[in-house]
């Protein structure tokens, strides 16, 4: 199919695919999708046709077969002969279906998935696990179902090639096998390229071996509970042994494991801020002589009202020290090494300058090379990395901090203050990623502060799926794509990975997968609803968030309290007590007018309901805290 005839089909067809929310709900949104009549019934007698002596079509026919087996209990014969009664993977030529595009075909007869490469069939075959029933997201043998595929013709491909989901592991560790979970859960949604935070304060995370302090000592700090960045400092007697780190070997299992799955992954060395714990490995590396230990949560950098910050220990590289860039060499040089994906990330972001303000060595950097300002210190250094990056045959991309201070040649920008600092770039013909704080970030809250666990910012559901990774005025053929970002502080476990990523990271693969025009907020909803059904047969956590009320607190003229509930999907109601006891739906309801809080008011308790069943959780508020959310 021609680009021209694929966008005309999408306006003919996706309405009828809208009808279908409750039978076919496929996250990201198909570009084309028609509902066709009747249904194919997988069972032990369908077979999965291939054609022969190609080794990529039985890689994606056996994982197929792994996926359907686990809930089935039966697994299919692969055969190379065409028959009845068969799910076709199919390689064709196709161009407009690019690397990544797929069509479907479900009749009652017969499957047919079309890809014009290999990466198309394994989206194709996504598509087809999210068409069956809920159950073959069971781990375990579900008896009793019928495996229907609902008849459907498919055309799909994504709108941008970039479609990244990062993950820290250094603020958390997180194991090789906890690691491909997440790859495996990316794949799910159709993104593609996972950019893996590998260093940071709290941990340096890949073995480097020229340089083995940064994984003996560095990836090593003392093991805390309770909220991040609020921890005592660890006692000189405490046991170091929280953290970890990926051998090269261990690393190049993940990237195996991820190219397997069509998924990059792009390292982020983060220099030269967040950088205390390569320092705690190696000291010479700071401005500011001292010893140095490997961040355990406990705070050290000062976040000012004006958006500025100062560091309490030193975390920076020193700019004007050789030492650093040529640690810096043999980083980047084992990294290349180690990682096919065509850009490094050399972070860039954060970096507190007020230790290299009172550095001798920095003043005379700035001499030498003429630096006027602290901005230029900093572009000098990046400068000077993106050298080493270069010539090491990678790119090299940086948050939009690199931008300060003057933006080096060929570098790639990833903006994440906003879109500005991307706009910017591509203004000047730099390659942009778009992920911004404000529709991207997965590490703030997803709700009201009442209910969920804090974080100093929110992102609704609603508000990462406006998510336009596309700002008009700018060349989109330099809009790579867009990102969301799982920053790692708060996030102690897998099961709270999970929570925080879903249901957000749909919302945002539908940003940079789904064409712009199919965005519609109440289908999403409808599908994101069958997609949590799915979830808890695969018992993978999600945020139950968007059933919870956002209080809103004003206050009259005679200095009452006024509440408001705002809920993001509609068809809720909100009930509401001030006297200790539990309100259930038999309790007043809000009517889209203010509450005034009763003057001797017991804590807010308030929950929400849809058609008779509870839907939301019991949130509890003090009236002291919302006296403090006025305004
Ligand atoms: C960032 O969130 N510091 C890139």
């Amino acid at each position: 199919m021609k680009k021209s005839l694929f966008a005309l089909s999408f306006f003919l067809f996706s309405v009828a695919g809208f009808s279908q929310n409750n039978k076919i709900s496929i996250i990201p949104q198909p570009a084309v999708l028609r509902p066709g009549v009747g249904s194919f019934q997988v069972n032990r007698s369908v077979a999965i046709v291939i054609a022969p002596k190609q080794p990529e079509l039985l890689k994606i026919a056996n994982m197929l077969n792994a996926a359907l087996s686990k809930a089935t209990g039966f697994t299919l014969n692969i055969e190379n002969a065409d028959r009845k009664g068969a799910i076709h993977l199919t390689l064709s030529p196709d161009e407009a279906l690019g690397k990544e595009g797929y069509n479907i075909s479900v009749t009652p007869e017969a499957i047919s998935i079309i890809g014009n490469a290999p990466a198309g069939l394994f989206y194709g075959m996504q598509t087809l696990l999210q068409l069956m029933p809920k159950e073959i997201e069971s781990k375990k043998v579900v008896a009793d179902v019928k495996w229907m595929v609902p008849a459907v013709q498919i055309n799909d491909r994504p709108r941008f090639g970039w479609r990244g989901l990062m993950l820290d592991v250094s603020r958390h560790f997180f194991t090789v096998d906890e690691v491909k979970a997440f790859i495996d859960d990316m794949a799910r949604y159709k993104y593609n390229l996972m950019h893996f935070h590998l260093t940071d304060d709290q941990g340096w995370r890949l073995e480097i071996k020229s340089l083995p302090k940064l994984t003996e000592v560095g990836a090593w700090n003392v093991k805390k509970t309770g909220r991040f960045n609020y921890f005592s400092a660890p006692a000189d007697n405490e046991p170091r042994d929280f953290g970890g780190f990926y051998t090269q070997e261990q690393m190049k299992e993940l990237i195996r494991y991820a190219k397997d799955r069509y998924v990059d992954i792009m390292p982020e060395i983060d220099v030269p801020g967040h950088s205390l714990a390569a320092i705690a490995s190696y000291p010479d590396l700071s401005c500011t002589p001292g010893t140095y230990k490997v961040n355990s949560g406990d705070p050290f950098m000062d976040w000012h009202n004006d958006g500025t910050f100062t560091a309490r220990i030193d975390n920076t590289l020193c700019p004007a020290n050789e030492k650093v860039y040529n640690f810096l060499d043999k980083v980047f040089t084992e990294v290349a090494a180690l990682f096919p994906f065509e850009y490094v990330h050399m972070g860039g972001d954060e970096c507190a300058k007020n230790f290299w303000e009172k550095s001798a060595e920095v003043k005379a950097l700035m001499q030498r090379e003429k630096l006027k300002d602290m901005h230029e210190v900093q572009s000098y250094f990046v400068g000077r990395v993106s050298k080493i990056v270069g010539a090491r045959g990678k790119k090299m991309m940086g948050w939009d901090e690199i931008l300060e201070g003057g933006l080096v040649k060929d570098a790639s920008v990833m903006s994440w203050r906003g879109m500005k600092g991307g706009i910017e770039a591509a203004k000047m013909g730099h390659e942009v990623v778009m992920t911004p704080t404000t529709h991207a970030y997965l590490d703030y809250m997803q709700g009201d502060a009442a209910i969920e666990p804090p974080v100093y910012a929110t992102l609704r559901l609603k508000k990462a799926y406006e998510f336009e990774p596309l700002p008009e005025g700018v060349d989109p053929k330099l809009i790579k794509g867009g990102q969301a970002n799982l920053w790692t502080e708060q996030v102690y476990n897998t099961r709270h990975m999970q929570y925080m990523l879903w249901p957000r990271a749909m919302a945002i693969a539908e940003a940079v997968w789904s064409p712009k025009q199919s965005r519609n907020w109440t289908n999403f909803v409808g599908r994101v609803e069958s997609h949590f059904a799915r979830f808890d047969v695969a018992d993978r956590k999600y945020a139950p968030s968007i059933y919870d009320p956002a209080i809103k607190v004003s206050k009259n003229q005679k200095g009452a309290l006024l509440l408001d509930f705002e809920t993001e999907i509609e068809g809720l109601s909100v009930h509401y007590s001030f006297d200790n006891s539990f309100p259930d739906n038999h309790y007043p309801a809000y009517t889209r007018s203010s509450v005034e809080v009763p003057v001797d008011a017991a804590p807010l308790k308030v929950v929400t309901y849809r058609a008779g069943k509870q839907v939301g959780r019991m949130m509890v508020v003090g009236i002291e805290d919302l006296r403090k959310r006025v305004k």
